[in-house]
């Protein structure tokens, strides 16, 4: 019996992942950049054993459906492969997610359970090699192994696409992003979906391609000099183009709600009134604000008559991931 487990904390992209130069290998088409967060985070545990006849997956300990268990034995398999291992085995996954909202991210489920799996038949990966197994499993959870900021380097590869730490002197603990919950339900068009149609049909695509270099150096840039307003600004930008690569796709999509709008449109109104904060939003309609730590207390003020105290969830910069146990 081989055992490990593993603790993977979310990240949000400053600078968004949209669309994949190679689906199967999950090789993305530009480099990304993001934030890992302390508020939510994925605890796996997966245990390969002889006595075990096929794979078992339990999430918040639900023993999950064929169509979730296939997904999880297919990663597993790339880690057997590399272990030279056939064992079949149980995993084990809890998230850690401040409500129930919906928010458990692919990103710490993903990083959590190559940790945990790679660690179960001791592969001893350094972070660069488990941030490339963990984009096998979902792009996005390769920035997870990293605490802080991080950045997904695309390479053109299996080998050369992983992620890597930004150096930032600790700016990150000056930051902190409030998650507004504007809706429950599950999205429509997942993100994988979502930036395929994208990538095969936007007109705009060409051009979030060609802008994403700038916005990247503008986002090192901004982290290096600890420039909240410049990393704000890209932040807003970049996920505000890769929005409108959607509007542009065939069938059009777009993951706005009414409600997304109404608080986007409320960070602009807090900040002309000289508070500064950004927005931005992945594949769904919830909105993220950043706000430095300092300006915390004033942008929640300033949300409560607006936004019910129970859709809003604080974060602040969270750590890399965490091996809890090696047998
Ligand atoms: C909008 O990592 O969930 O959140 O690689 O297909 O699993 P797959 O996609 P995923 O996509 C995340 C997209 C995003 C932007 C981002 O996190 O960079």
């Amino acid at each position: 019996m081989f055992s490990g487990k593993a603790r993977a904390y979310t990240n949000i992209a400053l600078i968004k992942y949209w669309g994949k130069e190679d689906q199967e290998l999950i090789i993305p088409m530009n480099n990304s950049l993001s934030l890992t967060l302390d508020a939510f985070y994925t605890e796996t545990q997966v245990i390969f054993s002889e006595e075990i006849s096929e794979d078992r997956f339990y999430l918040d300990n639900q023993l999950q459906d064929s169509k979730a268990t296939v997904k999880v034995s297919r990663f597993l398999d790339l880690v057997r492969s590399k272990a030279h291992c056939n064992l079949s085995a149980v995993v084990q996954s809890q998230n850690f997610v401040p409500t129930a909202a919906g928010l458990a991210s692919s990103a710490s489920g993903l990083a959590a359970l190559a940790g945990a799996a790679s660690a179960a038949l001791k592969l001893d990966l350094a972070p660069e090699e488990l941030s490339r197994l963990a984009r096998r499993g979902s792009g996005s959870a390769c920035r997870s192994i990293y605490g802080g900021f991080a950045e997904w380097q695309k390479g053109d590869s299996d080998k050369t696409s992983h992620a890597v730490k930004i150096p930032s002197a600790g700016f990150e603990n000056d930051l902190s992003m409030i998650f507004v919950v504007v809706n429950d339900s599950k999205k429509d068009i997942s993100s994988r979906d979502g930036m395929q149609r994208t990538v095969e049909t936007s007109a705009f695509y060409p051009g979030w391609l060609t802008s994403v270099p700038q916005d990247l150096a503008k986002a090192k840039k901004a982290i290096a000099e600890k420039d909240f307003v410049a990393l704000g600004e890209v932040t807003e930008a970049s996920a505000l183009k890769m929005h409108g690569t959607t509007l542009a796709a065939n069938p059009p999509f777009t993951y706005w709600s009414a409600e997304s709008l109404q608080v986007m449109n409320l960070v602009r109104q807090i900040r002309n009134n000289g508070l500064a904060c950004y927005f931005t939003m992945d594949a769904g309609p919830n909105v993220k604000i950043l706000v430095e730590r300092k300006n915390e207390t004033a942008l929640l003020q300033a949300l409560n008559s607006h936004i019910a105290t129970q859709q809003l969830v604080v974060a602040h910069a969270g750590p890399a991931i965490k091996i809890l146990t090696e047998a």
